[in-house]
């Protein structure tokens, strides 16, 4: 059975830290044998939600952008990575805009009652990747809040989240061999792996190029 993997990405960077990330992500999924597609939310137009309210009494979002075909490769998909660069202690601006236009999904399940998949049984995993260039490691918090709330919209389980924090110039990630590779095997395991625990794992290499410390766990 064809397992599909939706790469997003949300930087606003081409060729940037969380790109090259992701890339090595989907590539360890197509690895595993996924079909694999990216999207850079930069290319695309997806604003925020206008809070118009319509989609509580429809279930769907009238805006006229770009956000109906990328709703479609979400809903299609089996496995979803999102890769986003931390601004502000959150996720980037074009990764919130989508988050925020999923509030017709939102309305669908919590207001209209309506089943995002009728009569069929969904298996599907994300994965999150976020890069930071300070110390922090609030600001993972934030983000995976976020995400994860999101992930509970769109009925899939959150399995891992890869955060790399003191990257900040464009391309930095290349001479951090730790974050490729963890990236790479994250991306293999969301399709191969069991995920049978209620919590992600969490890979946090925390101290940037030099003195890296890698730390993993559950969390969240
Ligand atoms: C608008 C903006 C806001 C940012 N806010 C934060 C922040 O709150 N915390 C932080 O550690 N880094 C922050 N950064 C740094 C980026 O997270 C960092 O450069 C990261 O490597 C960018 O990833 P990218 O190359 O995938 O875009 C910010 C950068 C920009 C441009």
């Amino acid at each position: 059975m064809t397992r599909r993997v939706l790469g997003i990405a949300a930087s606003p960077r081409a060729g940037g830290n969380s790109d090259l990330l992701i890339q090595q992500a989907l590539a360890g999924a197509e690895s595993a044998g996924a079909v694999v597609e990216l999207i850079a939310l930069r290319d695309l137009t997806v604003g925020p939600c206008e809070e118009c309210d319509i989609c509580l009494t429809s279930g769907e979002c009238p805006l006229d952008d770009d956000f109906p075909k990328v709703l479609e490769k979400l809903l299609a998909c089996d496995y979803l990575i999102l890769a986003t660069p931390v601004f502000f202690m959150s996720v980037s601006a074009y990764a919130k805009a989508l988050i925020e236009r999923c509030q017709c999904l939102w309305a669908r399940k919590y207001v209209l009652r309506q089943p995002l998949f009728p009569g069929q049984q969904r298996d599907r995993r994300a994965m999150l990747i976020s890069v930071a260039g300070t110390k922090s490691e609030q600001m993972f918090e934030c983000v995976t809040l976020t995400v994860k709330y999101w992930l509970d919209v769109l009925e899939m389980k959150h399995v891992s989240s890869l955060f790399v924090n003191q990257i900040d110039a464009r391309g930095d990630i290349l001479k951090h061999p730790a974050a490729l590779e963890e990236a790479l095997r994250l991306g293999q395991s969301l399709v191969t792996g069991h995920h049978s625990a209620d919590k992600p794992e969490v890979v946090r290499l925390f101290g940037g190029l030099s003195g890296e410390t890698a730390l993993s766990g559950d969390d969240l």
